[in-house]
């Protein structure tokens, strides 16, 4: 049976140390001009039916650089559309490639293509959770602020798939996370809950950004209003209007703190360009991440 990598949940955190670890060599290793051809012959799917830029082409440039293939196809371009069963897509799909990597809208979307599926399901995104890119920030606070479980990591914002994926990971890696999300924004509640349950050190749900930044190494945000929540887009400016990750905010964090946004960010809404633009954003290492974790992935999946 294949692994599938649908939420950060389904691995210890060993094998998401692992991960990681993994995808700093590649890192190594591409900067040294070291090339590794593990995945040459195979085969990937990407199957997107929300648009990306940084997920679909860092997937696409990792796969072919560890010298495998690429089918790209969007919501336009399959059977989907026009209702064919998942569970026909994933055995029909498990006869041609080596691996699907899917984002979507509900998470049962992944749950099911994976249910039927004979190769590897990676969650690209859902509404529920976003675990690659979650990877590549772990990757890139490693990269900044070194071991993870002595760190204060905040979350400033809207309680969705990102802050779900990043509750997971504090559970599984034992960092404390702090959440600021206003009212009625909260991240899931089964989640939060489960995450409690087993995490080292605390998982907080605060409402004052003020209080989740204190002293915190790590500032995260995301957008107000995610891929599919555009009708939302007005009421959400004004809940998260006090939710701004900009230098006053920041004035409580660690004097070195670091901030991370997933990209695409909105300036001056959920972090101010002087913020995004200035020494503390290590955006940019970020999205480079992606493409070296997306290698880690493919190669540990598929390989
Ligand atoms: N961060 C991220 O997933 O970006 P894209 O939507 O461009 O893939
Ligand atoms: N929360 C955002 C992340 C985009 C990469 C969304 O789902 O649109």
């Amino acid at each position: 049976m294949a692994r599938h990598l649908l939420a950060l949940a389904d691995f210890s955190g060993a094998e998401l140390a692992a991960l990681v670890d993994r995808a700093l060599k590649l890192k190594r290793d591409s900067k040294d001009g070291v090339r590794n051809r593990d995945l040459e012959g195979r085969t990937v799917a990407l199957v997107f039916e929300k648009p990306s830029t940084r997920t679909r082409v860092s997937f696409e440039t990792a796969m072919y650089g560890l010298g495998g293939q690429v089918i790209y196809l969007s919501s336009r371009d399959t059977q989907l559309a026009r209702n064919e069963p998942l569970k026909d897509m994933a055995r029909v799909m498990s006869r041609y490639v080596d691996c699907l990597v899917i984002r979507t809208f509900g998470q049962e979307i992944v749950d099911e293509l994976a249910r039927y599926s004979q190769v590897p399901v990676i969650n690209a995104l859902t509404d529920l959770h976003h675990p690659c890119q979650i990877l590549s920030d772990l990757m890139t606070v490693i990269e900044h602020k070194g071991a993870l479980d002595k760190l204060k990591i905040a979350w400033v914002g809207d309680g969705n798939n990102m802050a779900n994926s990043w509750i997971q990971a504090a559970a599984r890696l034992g960092f404390a996370l702090t959440l600021a999300c206003p009212d009625g924004y909260e991240p899931d509640r089964d989640i939060l809950t489960a995450a409690r349950a087993e995490a080292a050190r605390p998982i907080n749900l605060v409402r004052d950004p003020v209080e989740a930044v204190a002293e915190a190494d790590v500032i995260n945000t995301d957008v107000w209003a995610s891929m599919g929540q555009e009708d939302e887009q007005l009421l959400r400016l004004k809940a998260f209007r006090p939710y701004q990750v900009n230098d006053r905010l920041l004035r409580g964090a660690a004097p070195d703190a670091v901030v991370l946004h997933c990209l695409p960010a909105h300036r001056d809404e959920e972090i101010s360009e002087a913020v995004l633009e200035g020494p503390r954003s290590v955006v940019w290492d970020q999205a480079e991440n992606k493409m070296h974790i997306h290698k880690a992935i493919l190669a540990e999946f598929i390989g």
